[in-house]
């Protein structure tokens, strides 16, 4: 079986008490398989719960949803890598649309953000995607290449090994409407193009995220190109997303 990669996206959602629950349940109904990596990406605040939870799973990393790119600062309200770190993180999210198009983040910072996680060790999983009007407007390839080369300027050769790219069109974050795997896969592979281009070596991972569910998982993970999945809304019911994870 190739290898496949499964994270959950908590977003705001699940205090720490509820992600110890969360981990009490879905350890009870996944074990530990060969070829199969996971990830759970909680609120700030469950990080250090979330972590604890999974410590004896070498299968289950916790990442932060975004981190500052200062170690250390007046910054009210944000966090840096090397907090995140502490409360058990070993990556970060970077990127994700609605840090995008909700917070107004910038490629720019983008890139500070995967610069600053892998210069501490931690992984960086960079998400890029297309908005809708940018789609219908035969953007999609710039607009996500345009992505990737911002977030991943500057990256010396010896990081590429802890960075992960997620494939997250914008309109079909959380309305319910996937890409096909098809569609996904046209995508995917201008990705790896430019990652060849831009000097990282091959196999990087690339996932695809964007209203997976249960009823999907499969027909997208059938699809070489998708190396794995990002899942917000389904990864939230411990024993839906177990039951994602270990379709295949
Ligand atoms: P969704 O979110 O699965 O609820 O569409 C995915 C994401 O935002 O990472």
């Amino acid at each position: 079986m190739r290898p496949l990669i499964f994270a959950a996206n908590w977003k705001m959602h699940i205090p720490p008490a509820e992600a110890r629950a969360f981990a009490k349940h879905f350890l009870g109904s996944v074990p530990l398989a060969q070829g199969r990596t996971l990830w759970f990406f909680p609120p700030a605040v469950s990080i250090e719960a979330t972590a604890e939870a999974f410590r004896e799973r070498p299968d289950i990393h916790v990442g932060a949803q975004d981190v500052h790119w200062e170690p250390k600062g007046a910054f009210t309200g944000a966090i840096s890598v090397p907090l995140a770190q502490g409360a058990g993180a070993v990556g970060a999210l970077v990127g994700h649309s609605e840090r995008r198009h909700v917070f107004g983040e910038t490629d720019e910072e983008t890139g500070r953000k995967v610069r600053a996680l892998l210069a501490s060790g931690a992984s960086a999983m960079l998400c890029v995607g297309e908005k809708l009007a940018e789609r219908e407007a035969g953007e999609t390839e710039a607009v996500c290449l345009r992505q990737l080369r911002a977030g991943l300027a500057g990256v010396a050769a010896d990081l590429w090994s802890r960075v992960l790219i997620a494939y997250e069109p914008v309109w079909a974050i959380g309305t319910g409407r996937n890409a096909t795997p098809a569609d996904a896969a046209v995508v995917h592979r201008a990705i790896r193009a430019e990652l060849g281009r831009l000097g990282g070596p091959p196999g990087i991972p690339i996932l695809y995220g964007g209203s997976v569910n249960k009823g999907n998982a499969q027909a997208l993970l059938a699809e070489r190109q998708i190396e794995g999945v990002l899942v917000g809304g389904a990864s939230l019911d411990p024993a839906g997303w177990a039951e994602i994870v270990t379709t295949y």
